[in-house]
């Protein structure tokens, strides 16, 4: 039995070795950070909140780190920042949503993709997970003029050269992250239901499987998607690696405040509830944030004006 045992382990070490450079997960390990909203005066997180992930790994000390503060009356209009191309985005999705012990995650198919936008060459999907604040309140990771969303959803894609997130953090623009936020609405968004439904049975770390939703049903409609910010940071949980293209749109989620908190329902692996999971914003420290043209819209602009002179 022993044998066997050490045979597995010595099996999994050299498999380790080979292909466990992608073995890894982004948020793992599960144990070795926190939110600030895990605090307990007896806890295993002293030392491990937001403010300290730089001891333990390093790059989050770094100076391009996200998220970030956009000054809108800052950012630069680039032309070469033109509408994505989603591929597959319209895909009806059967997979594992999971509560990984810092988010809920959602694993997707490398069949999407996203081109265009200034990127050089096609990035492909890995996963899409959230961050909220508690019972509705702010909870977004990166801010607009100060302001901070009640949640912020990030699409994350790695160059199809790569076969995971840490091979493709290695290269200076390897992942780029669509990042998306959400804004409190009257009404209840009918299409985040069997999402929101899914959480009940991941109230602690573990999955379910969620069935018959696509990205596209989550996201803007697509006409919404030509006005985005663009500019370099990183990922925003440990282990902060930089060389993150990050683009985050300007048309928002709409979610009610009930469909909000739902998510402040999900626990920790401490059985904290699981809300402000979010980072706290970074300082620039001389980066440039770009803002497309929004072209659709220039585009219906003009043909508005047509209209009026031709009639
Ligand atoms: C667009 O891509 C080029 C080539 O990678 C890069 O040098 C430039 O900084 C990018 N512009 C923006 C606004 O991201
Ligand atoms: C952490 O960063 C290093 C260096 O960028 C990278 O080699 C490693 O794979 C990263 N791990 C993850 C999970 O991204
Ligand atoms: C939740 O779990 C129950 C029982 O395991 C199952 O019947 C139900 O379909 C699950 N709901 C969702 C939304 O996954
Ligand atoms: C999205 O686009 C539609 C029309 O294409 C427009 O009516 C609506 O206001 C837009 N929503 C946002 C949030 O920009
Ligand atoms: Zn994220």
């Amino acid at each position: 039995m022993l044998s066997i045992y050490i045979l597995l382990c010595l099996c999994h070490f050299f498999v380790s070795l080979t292909l466990c450079r992608c073995e890894v997960t982004p948020h793992q390990p599960i144990k070795l950070w926190c939110y600030q909203s895990q605090f307990r005066c007896d806890h295993t997180c002293t030392g491990k909140f937001p403010d300290s992930w730089g001891k333990l790994h390093h790059q989050c000390s770094g100076g391009a780190q996200s998220p970030v503060n956009i000054v809108t009356r800052s950012v630069q209009r680039d032309e070469h920042l033109i509408p994505f191309k989603l591929t597959g985005y319209e895909k009806k999705l059967h997979g594992h949503l999971i509560n990984n012990g810092h988010t809920i995650q959602m694993d997707l198919p490398s069949s999407l993709k996203i081109e265009r936008g200034n990127l050089t060459v096609p990035y492909k999907a890995l996963q899409f997970h959230l961050h909220w604040g508690k019972n509705g309140g702010p909870g977004s990771e990166h801010t607009i003029d100060g302001e901070q969303f009640p949640m912020e959803m990030h699409v994350v894609h790695i160059k199809e050269e790569y076969d995971c997130l840490s091979q493709a953090a290695k290269d200076g623009t390897g992942v780029a992250v669509l990042g998306f936020f959400f804004q409190e609405h009257p009404s209840a968004n009918k299409k985040f239901d069997p999402l929101i439904d899914a959480l009940k049975n991941i109230t602690y770390p573990s999955k379910t499987t969620l069935r018959g939703v696509s990205l596209d049903m989550f996201l803007p409609s697509r006409d919404n998607l030509t006005k985005y910010f663009r500019y370099d940071g990183s990922l925003t949980t440990p282990n902060c690696s930089e060389g993150v293209v990050w683009s985050l749109f300007e048309s928002t989620i709409p979610l009610s405040k009930e469909q909000l908190a739902s998510f402040s329902q999900l626990r920790f692996s401490d059985g904290n509830h699981m809300v402000n999971t979010y980072r706290p914003v970074q300082p620039l420290n001389g980066r440039q944030v770009y803002y497309s043209r929004g072209h659709a819209v220039l585009i219906s602009t003009y043909s508005y004006a047509f209209c009026i002179l031709s009639t």
